[in-house]
């Protein structure tokens, strides 16, 4: 079958928590991440939820306010400014609400939201919360326990075939602050087209994806650098 054409106005910008980093949100892997202060498979797993739900609930609630209390950044702000001559979707496994409280109007958040809660019987059955914290024997509709909307380890990322179709079509793909190592949402950027410009803006990585340029540095210096650039020339090349 043929690909997609790809739309030369169209931008995808894959964000990782490293670009909430100068927000002040903590990142997972960093010396002092989350993961570090909090083992991933007792807070953040599907096991962890069976074993120790409260502590799950505990560890989300503090997230949602620190999410809450953080304002977004130069580098979120910039991403929003694009939609002024671009085409722009946001793929993010950031489950913070910046990238919309920055002005970001299309947001695919892979890994789930923070200030959503959802049913353990019907997955469907998703709540606004804000920051309000999620209390054991808070239920549903259907009287089954509130969870965070939150994709623990062990389950599939959200939104994944919609993400494949848009970075198809995308003539930019600029990935933000992710260490790449969660799969299977770091594998969405093999996706990129061959003539797609495509640019890294991280701290530390490990691994490069295939032609993807390194531009090793902080995001709200760097995000607003390239995105300014793009709009002065009302065209999006890596140059
Ligand atoms: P990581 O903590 O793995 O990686 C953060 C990345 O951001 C690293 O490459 C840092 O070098 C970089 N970084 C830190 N500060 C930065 C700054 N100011 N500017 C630019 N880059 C900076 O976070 P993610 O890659 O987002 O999943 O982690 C992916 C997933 O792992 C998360 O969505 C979460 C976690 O487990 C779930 O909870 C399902």
């Amino acid at each position: 079958m043929p690909k997609a054409p790809i739309n030369p106005q169209k931008i995808v910008v894959f964000t990782g928590a490293g670009i909430s980093a100068e927000s002040g949100l903590k990142t997972f892997r960093d010396s002092n991440g989350l993961w570090e202060n909090y083992p991933v498979e007792v807070v953040a797993s599907a096991n962890g939820w069976r074993n120790n739900p409260e502590l799950v609930l505990d560890f989300y609630n503090q997230r949602r306010l620190d999410a809450a209390n953080a304002e977004p950044n130069k580098a979120h702000l910039a991403i929003a400014e694009l939609e002024k001559k671009f085409d722009v979707v946001v793929i993010t496994q950031n489950v913070d609400d910046l990238h919309e409280r920055a002005g970001s109007s299309n947001v695919i958040h892979l890994h789930g939201k923070l200030n959503q809660a959802r049913s353990t019987k019907d997955y469907n059955l998703i709540y606004d919360i804000g920051s309000a914290p999620i209390q054991m024997g808070q239920t549903c509709a259907l009287k089954s326990q509130l969870r965070p909307n939150i994709v623990f380890f062990g389950e599939m990322p959200h939104f994944l075939d919609e993400a494949k179709h848009h970075i198809l079509e995308a003539a930019c793909v600029l990935a933000v602050g992710s260490s790449l190592v969660v799969e299977p949402a770091a594998s969405l950027l093999k996706k990129a087209r061959f003539h797609a410009s495509k640019i890294l803006i991280t701290l530390e990585v490990d691994k490069i994806p295939f032609g993807f340029k390194l531009q090793r540095g902080k995001a709200a210096e760097l995000v607003p650098y390239f995105c300014n650039r793009w709009l002065s020339m009302g065209k999006l090349t890596n140059q």
